[in-house]
Formats: C-alpha cells, structure tokens, sequence
C-alpha cells in the first residue's frame, strides 16, 4: 500500500513545476510519515483489541460450557422449569450405556417441590408402519399433557407421520430385534429408558404395532394409575414352557421355585421402570442361559420382578391375546373377524382382581389385529370401546 502511494506521487512529480516539487515533496515526506504513524497505530490497536476479543470470547465460551453443564438449560428466568423439562427432541447420540445410566438419575426426595401431572407413556415396539394409528389418534384425542409416545421400529425405518399427528417425531433410536432373543428386551429396555427421561412419565406400557386399546382414554388412564400393582403378567407354569425353560446355571441369582413367565406386553410403573433398566445383576444370567427355545421376552421381567418386588406386582397383563388357536404365535384378527359380538365375548364376562377386588375389567388393550381390522374398528369404536 505504502509503496503504490509513493508510485502514484512520482507519477505526479514529473508533470510539477520546480517550486512547487520542492514544497510538495516535503509536504509528501511529511503526509507519508503521517500515514506511517497512523497505520502503525491502527495496527497496534487492532492487535491489542484482537488479543483482548480472543481472551473475552474464548472465556465466555468457556462460560457457557460449564453453565451448561450445571443446568439443562439456560433460561434462568424459571431454573426448575430448566430441569423437569423434558427433551425438546427424541433423537439422540447417546449408546445404551449412556441412556440407561442418564435415564436412572432418580429423586431420593419422593414429594415433587412442583405440581407433577403423572403421564402415561405408551411405548410402541414395532417393525416398522403403525397401521392402526388412526385408531391410536382417536384414543388420544383430547388428552394431551396426559400421555406421551415412544415408538422403536427397525433401524432404518423412517416413519412419516404429518406434523398434526402424535405419533409425530416421536421415533427414538433404535436397534435390530429378533423375536424371542434378549435383543427384544434390549429394545424394551431402550424405550422405558428413553421414555424415563421425561420426568413425568410415571407409567410405561408395552404395546406393538398390532395392539389396539379397548377403552377410552379415561378409563386406561384412571384404571392404571388407581392400581396398587402395575401389570406385569408373572406365573409358575409348570411343565415344558413354564420351568421347563429354566437352566440351573442361573443360580444363584434364581432358583427354579423363583422362575417366573408372563406375557411381555406389561404396564408398568416408574419404580419398576427404574429397576429394569438399572439391573446388571440378572441381565447376564438370562442373556447367557435363556435362549431359544427359552423365550427370554417371556420369563426376564416377570422373575426379576418377582425375586425383587413381588409385592408391587398384578401378575397379570392388561392385554389381551388370543392363544386358543395353539402355536407360538397368537390368533390374528382381520376385516371379518371384527364386530360387537366379538368384543362382548373377548372382554366381557371375565373376572380378576383389581386392588383386592373383583371386577368385570380386565384388559385394557388387545391383540392381534391386522392392517385390514382399521376401517370397522373405526366404526364400532364409540360404542364398542367408549372412543
Ligand atoms: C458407549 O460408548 C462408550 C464411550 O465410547 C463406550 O465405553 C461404551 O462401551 C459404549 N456402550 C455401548 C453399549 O456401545
Ligand atoms: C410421506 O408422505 C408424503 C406426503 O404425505 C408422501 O408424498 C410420501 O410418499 C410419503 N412417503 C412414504 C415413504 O410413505
Ligand atoms: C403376585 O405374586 C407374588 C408372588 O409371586 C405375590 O407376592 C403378590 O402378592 C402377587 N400380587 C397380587 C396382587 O396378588
Ligand atoms: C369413556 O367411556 C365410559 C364408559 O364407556 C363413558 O362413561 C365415558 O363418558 C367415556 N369418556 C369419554 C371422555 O368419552
């Protein structure tokens, strides 16, 4: 820049008259020094600022990672709103080990210091498309703030659901699952953990792709959260497909007489949710003993539960399957299956215990159906299931 302003000021020179080349070229001497100083001032000064914005916004970085660190968020208008919020988005990074030990963080101090409204999680272990969604958004129609949804299908699967829907952006990360494999209670695990880190999540159901509820939301949401015990079927089956599955290798940690079965669609509460995903102590044992043809979906929960909790259990489920037709899968309804009479002989006249008391409810979801039961599902729902 310097050696341009000199080149540009001879070029003038030659075209000045002596007198004035003598005064001018002092003149320039003079503005060139000027030029100097002030160059070398401006580029002080932009040093020193430089040095000084890399001090003031490196520290303030720093700042901010560590308050970030403290606190979930940085709104510090209403810091406990910041911790029980819960995550804006389901998607995460985090692998198994970081989700199951994030997700037990748990109070020791029972009473919330705020006003808690205790939610339903309905968590949906799927292969892929929700089929019956529509049903599924009628249920929930009307009783937002009451419930949220977790749905683990296939990884790869990318579900495309419409921004009003509320199965919307509600897919979690998810893993490979095979069907009566420990990756199956895996894929369990990973929906109660995530569902966990919504702290108001208090009760977590099971469901799949093929279930559907068969009451209103008023009742499933009443009836569940009324009972003394959370529904995890859990029996003493006797013979082949009961203890016949056990493996005395399992011992010490369970004993034959310990050796539970129960369906694996459960409804269970956050105290149990907090046991299933934190246990390392009976998650080897079944990983390592109970394979195929021990069906581990089938006994993990139910005999952990039951060595540790029994007094917190139902022992029964709240979803009805149909096993009638033998096999080792149940009966799956279709488009023809469907009608009142149907529902009146699956649900009705059946008694069980509901805290000590006898009564005619029992299930609150059923399975199977097809893709093909939607549309006269959805026209007998109101009278039918109260939906
Ligand atoms: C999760 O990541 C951590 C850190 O990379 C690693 O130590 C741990 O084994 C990973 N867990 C799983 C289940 O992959
Ligand atoms: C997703 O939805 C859009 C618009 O509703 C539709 O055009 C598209 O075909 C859908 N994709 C899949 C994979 O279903
Ligand atoms: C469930 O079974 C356990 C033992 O397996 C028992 O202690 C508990 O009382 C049972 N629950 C109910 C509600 O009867
Ligand atoms: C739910 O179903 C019950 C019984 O079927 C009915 O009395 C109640 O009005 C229904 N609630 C709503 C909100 O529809």
């Amino acid at each position: 820049m310097q050696a341009n302003l000199m080149n540009g000021e001879h070029g003038k020179d030659t075209v000045s008259s002596t007198t004035t080349r003598t005064i001018q070229s002092k003149c320039w001497s003079f503005k060139i020094l000027y030029f100097f100083l002030i160059f070398m001032v401006l580029g002080l000064g932009l040093c020193i600022l430089s040095l000084n914005m890399i001090r003031y916004f490196g520290l303030r970085n720093m700042v901010l990672k560590e308050s970030s660190r403290l606190e979930p968020c940085t709104d510090d208008t209403n810091i406990l709103e910041c911790w029980i919020r819960p995550p804006s988005k389901l998607m995460h990074n985090m692998n198994d080990s970081e989700l199951f030990w994030r997700a037990t963080f748990a109070p020791r101090i029972k009473e919330y210091p705020y006003k808690r409204v205790p939610k339903l999680a309905f968590m949906f272990l799927t292969r892929g498309p929700l089929p019956l969604s529509p049903l599924w958004e009628r249920f929930f129609r009307g009783n937002e703030g009451l419930y949220s949804i977790y749905v683990h299908p296939l990884p790869g699967y990318q579900a495309n659901f419409s921004r009003s829907s509320v199965f919307y952006g509600r897919q979690i990360p998810s893993q490979v699952t095979e069907w009566g494999k420990m990756s199956m209670c895996d894929a369990e695990r990973r929906l109660l953990a995530n569902a966990m880190l919504d702290l108001s999540n208090e009760y977590f159901v099971l469901l799949s792709e093929a279930c559907i509820p068969v009451r209103n939301f008023t009742i499933v949401y009443r009836y569940i959260s009324k009972s003394h015990y959370s529904f995890m079927g859990s029996y003493d089956e006797r013979g082949p497909y009961g203890r016949g599955r056990y493996d005395k290798r399992m011992e010490p940690e369970v004993t034959l007489e310990q050796w539970r079965k129960g369906s694996q669609w459960f409804e269970v509460n956050r105290e149990l949710a907090l046991r299933i995903v934190e246990d390392r102590v009976y998650y080897p044992k079944f990983k390592e003993f109970c394979k195929p043809a021990c069906y581990v979906d089938e006994h993990y929960f139910p005999t952990m539960l039951t060595i540790q909790v029994p007094h917190m259990l139902a022992n029964r489920t709240l979803t009805y399957t149909d096993w009638s037709r033998g096999g080792p899968h149940p009966a799956t309804y279709g488009k023809k299956d469907i009608s009142k009479e149907f529902f009146d002989k699956i649900l009705g006249r059946k008694l069980c215990f509901y805290n000590h008391r006898l009564v005619f409810l029992c299930h609150l979801f059923a399975r199977k159906f097809a893709p093909s039961a939607l549309e006269p599902l959805l026209s007998l729902s109101y009278e039918v299931f109260g939906y």
